[in-house]
């Protein structure tokens, strides 16, 4: 059924997504029976730095980049993914993330987030330590990432 489907469908995008691949096939399953879908357009503002955030995003398909103080922090491409960090850390959106393309996503809220991504937590706080890096080696004030 359609159900089965779109839980068939999602599975085969998340083995993609790097950071969810050291989930078990179940946890994974999971995942993808709460994922919503959404399009942004090129240009769109996916994540505005500086507001209150409660979605993580995947994308699944087109390129984004991030943006900080005028500069591209990050660029990402299908199957990457963004916006943890405010779930993570309960703080305003540390970067803009802007569709250069026509962007498809793939996207859980912070209650899902938080009680399916669980497995992966230490994971994706590891990876904040590289955000730090990059903010270091343009010279942008990384305070905002910084523990609190
Ligand atoms: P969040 O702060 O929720 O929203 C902006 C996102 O940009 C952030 O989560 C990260 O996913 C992403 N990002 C990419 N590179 C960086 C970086 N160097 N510092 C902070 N956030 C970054």
């Amino acid at each position: 059924d359609n159900i089965a489907k779109k839980r068939q469908m999602y599975e085969d995008i998340l083995k993609q997504v790097t950071v969810l691949k050291d989930m078990d096939p179940y946890e994974r399953s999971k995942v993808a029976d709460c994922l919503k879908s959404k399009t942004f357009k090129t240009g769109d503002i996916i994540i505005n730095e500086g507001e209150q955030g409660d979605t993580f995003y995947i994308l699944i398909d087109g390129k984004a980049t991030a943006l900080k103080s005028d500069q591209v922090i990050k660029t990402y491409a299908k199957g990457d993914y963004f916006g943890e960090l405010a779930l993570l850390r309960n703080q305003p959106r540390a970067a803009t993330v802007k569709a250069e393309s026509t962007c498809q996503v793939v996207y859980l809220e912070r209650k899902g987030f938080k009680r399916l991504l669980g497995p992966i937590e230490k994971i994706l706080i590891r990876n904040v330590e590289n955000y730090k890096q990059v903010l270091k080696e343009l010279g942008i004030d990384s305070s905002c990432i910084e523990e609190n």
